[in-house]
């Protein structure tokens, strides 16, 4: 599915995209990711946060280390492997496109989202000022019609490691880390539970 306007088609069709062309994102289309990011909401307007691009050689070489450490912990948890060439089921094909983006992870343009502690928010509420942040940038990206995948890849063995290379101070949290790329097939439509599944009126357990 090609860039589009429409909020509601962008956020339907905002799926994650693991496979993408050669063809570098430009800085105007990226530029317009970082200023849609920038537009989110956080407590108190605080805006303590950095989008950190992350271009160059070596970090995109760090960053392949991480993708490798992310996949180490992801595997067993999903109980992932490697699918057989003449595997074309839907979960093959989901893995292959999930093994693909963290082997070429060193191919691609990324982004590290870091948010400032206070000590006077929990990390989970420091989170809810920079997640909305990654979600505008994703939408973003889907308007345009880029491809984006949000990775746990700042996370795990990969945080220290990216710490130490992109110089961030100790009293800040990586929050995230989403790569992006021109796609190779298309966006297309999310598929989530269904709404009666996960709304409640008035009491979590009510079947309203
Ligand atoms: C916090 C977080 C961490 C994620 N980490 C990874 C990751 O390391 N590798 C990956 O391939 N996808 C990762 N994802 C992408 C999710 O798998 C994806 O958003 C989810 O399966 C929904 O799929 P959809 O976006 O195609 O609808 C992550 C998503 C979130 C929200």
């Amino acid at each position: 599915m090609a860039a589009s306007t429409d909020v509601w088609e962008v956020m339907s069709t905002a799926r994650t995209i693991r496979r993408f062309t050669d063809e570098p994102v430009d800085d105007a289309t990226l530029t317009r990711c970082l200023q849609a990011a920038s537009w989110a909401p956080s407590g108190a307007n605080a805006q303590e946060w950095r989008f950190i691009v992350l271009n160059s050689p070596e970090l995109r070489a760090v960053v392949a280390k991480c993708a490798v450490h992310a996949l180490e912990v992801i595997e067993p948890v999903y109980g992932m492997s490697r699918p057989a060439d003449d595997d074309n089921s839907r979960r093959a094909r989901s893995n292959r496109a999930t093994y693909e983006l963290h082997d070429r992870a060193g191919e691609h343009t990324s982004v590290l989202f870091a948010q400032k502690r206070f000590p006077t928010a929990s990390e989970l509420l420091l989170g809810g000022s920079i997640f909305p942040a990654m979600q505008n940038f994703l939408l973003a990206a889907r308007a345009q019609g880029l491809g984006a995948c949000l990775t746990s890849w700042a996370s795990y063995g990969g945080e220290a490691l990216m710490r130490e290379v992109v110089g961030i101070p100790d009293d800040w949290l990586l929050a995230g880390h989403v790569v992006v790329g021109w796609p190779r097939g298309g966006h297309g439509p999310v598929r989530r539970r269904p709404l009666a599944d996960v709304v409640r009126l008035n009491h979590f357990s009510s079947t309203a």
